[in-house]
């Protein structure tokens, strides 16, 4: 079944691959076999002389149930609604929806229902008299039900794009089109201003806002009953969300004072779950993505991970260790008993590469089959003609990366990734292998003395499976384009 997808005119890369995720949540494209292999995509089609950019799509789905429950949920789908007519003008328009199934229209016209009309515009302003004059016109619809404007049992939308004219410095991204429907389901108003971050209790410099931590959650198909886990934790903002859809939580931070202190007893991460009455994490770990704490032979716990790793851009990461200790000029030692509350480990500069590196090994072996990885990965933009390359791991298959630009030099990508093969011992020891070059690397890296690039740089190919995973004074870290 076709229906009018009509989004938000934000966030333009994020809003497919967030219905499509969705739909896969609601049972689309259920398979006999359950699992994904990241190619499950939906029909998409364009309105008539409609940039890719338009807010306006076609999307075919298997039932209008599947098409509400998607639009219930999204972030980014204004509504989603079955047309009953479209035309370049209102007598084209009223020629389709004369047209249009009686079967299809009556049920909704009885004179026992509600109804509502709303007039809405893309691209054009549209008066209130105008607005009145537009449902006037509407007439030869048999509409036979009680107008309700609050709660009405049926709500139909006249949609009018134009194309604004060229003058505003923006390609036009739609064409003169009107669209009549009736409204299947539509976007939560309440969510985004209930969960922004300006009422928040405890807040810190890099909290996620809140539509893109529910675009995260809605990625990672985050639904009651999963267990989403979130290894570089800080303020909770992604666990709250996760937690408004259902999710049991579980957070880390190499950080002691984010995740057990805050700014007191009632400003800390517990706090941001109370605030808006959600189930608490089930645990919060003081724990160093770069030496996690799970015993050998733990796999395949959450069905979700996602995260914001600390990439450097605002917060580099930190890894577990001083100077002399990752020199080997200094073993481990232990807390003596008296400093243990209080005792804050010294940590080094923790390198993007090495950073994702860990992240996917966690990932390939703590998520359980067909469980979803979903981060943010940074991106120079300098190079338009590189084409990106991101993070590979033979236990993911990549379902989609959405850019967001956040300044003319950054952008950042959120990457879903399926884990679509199991966890093996081979993968395992080639973990363990790449894990201790990069203990190699690290050294090299702290004697250069440049912690900007070991931030910021990778070396060459780690993420090649058969790759020389070697760091050598050629491929010693730089900006590598949209490598970074
Ligand atoms: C970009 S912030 C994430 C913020 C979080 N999404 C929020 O909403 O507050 C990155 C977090 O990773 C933590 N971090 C840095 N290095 C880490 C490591 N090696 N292991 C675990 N956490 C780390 C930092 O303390 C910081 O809280």
């Amino acid at each position: 079944m076709w229906f009018l997808c009509v989004f938000y005119h934000r966030l333009l890369d994020y809003r497919k691959p967030e219905v499509e995720s969705l739909a896969l949540m609601f049972g689309a494209f259920d398979s006999d076999d359950g699992g994904q292999d990241g190619g499950e995509h939906l029909e998409w089609r364009l309105p008539e002389h409609h940039h890719p950019d338009s807010p306006f799509h076609f999307v075919d789905l298997p039932s209008e149930d599947v098409a509400r429950d998607i639009a219930n949920r999204s972030i980014l789908v204004k509504g989603i609604y079955e047309l009953w007519g479209e035309g370049n003008n209102y007598e084209e328009l009223e020629d389709a929806i004369k047209d249009y199934p009686d079967e299809r229209k009556l049920p909704y016209l009885s004179p026992e229902s509600t109804f509502r009309i709303t007039v809405d515009s893309f691209g054009k302003v549209i008066s209130f008299q105008e607005q009145n004059e537009r449902i006037q016109s509407l007439a030869y619809i048999p509409f036979k039900g009680q107008v309700n404007l609050r709660n009405p049992d049926h709500k139909f939308w006249l949609m009018e794009t134009d194309d604004y004219g060229t003058n505003n410095g923006l390609p036009p991204v739609v064409q003169k089109r009107i669209f009549f429907g009736r409204e299947v389901g539509g976007a939560d108003r309440k969510l985004l201003p209930t969960y922004q971050l300006k009422s928040r209790t405890y807040l810190g410099p890099t909290a996620m806002d809140a539509e893109m931590a529910f675009l995260m959650a809605n990625q990672a198909m985050v639904k009651p009953g999963k267990l989403v886990y979130d290894p570089f934790v800080g303020t909770g903002s992604i666990l709250v969300a996760a937690a408004h859809f259902g999710a049991m939580t579980m957070g880390a931070d190499i950080d002691i004072r984010v995740v057990r202190d805050g700014r007191g007893p009632d400003c800390n991460v517990w706090s941001n779950f109370k605030q808006y009455g959600l189930p608490t994490p089930i645990g919060l770990l003081r724990a160093d993505n770069n030496l996690p704490p799970w015993r050998p032979g733990l796999k395949e716990v959450f069905d979700a991970i996602i995260c914001d790793p600390p990439y450097g851009v605002r917060a580099g990461g930190r890894k577990s260790g001083g100077r002399k200790l990752l020199k080997g000029v200094v073993g481990p030692y232990t807390v003596p008993d008296d400093k243990r509350t209080d005792h804050i480990p010294s940590t080094a500069a923790y390198s993007l590469v090495e950073c994702v590196h860990d992240l996917l090994d966690l990932a390939a072996k703590m998520l359980v089959l067909n469980g979803r990885l979903v981060f943010f990965y940074p991106v120079l933009r300098e190079d338009e003609s590189t084409e990106n390359h991101f993070p590979e791991h033979p236990c993911f298959v990549l379902v989609s990366a959405s850019e967001q630009i956040l300044s003319s030099r950054y952008s950042r990508v959120l990457l879903t990734m399926v884990k679509s093969s199991p966890y093996t011992e081979e993968i395992e020891e080639e973990a363990r292998l790449k894990h201790l070059e990069f203990k190699e690397n690290h050294l090299k890296w702290m004697e250069d003395g440049n912690l900007h690039s070991a931030v910021f740089s990778p070396g060459e190919s780690v993420f090649v499976a058969e790759g020389d995973p070697k760091v050598s004074k050629e491929t010693k870290p730089k900006y590598r384009g949209k490598y970074v």
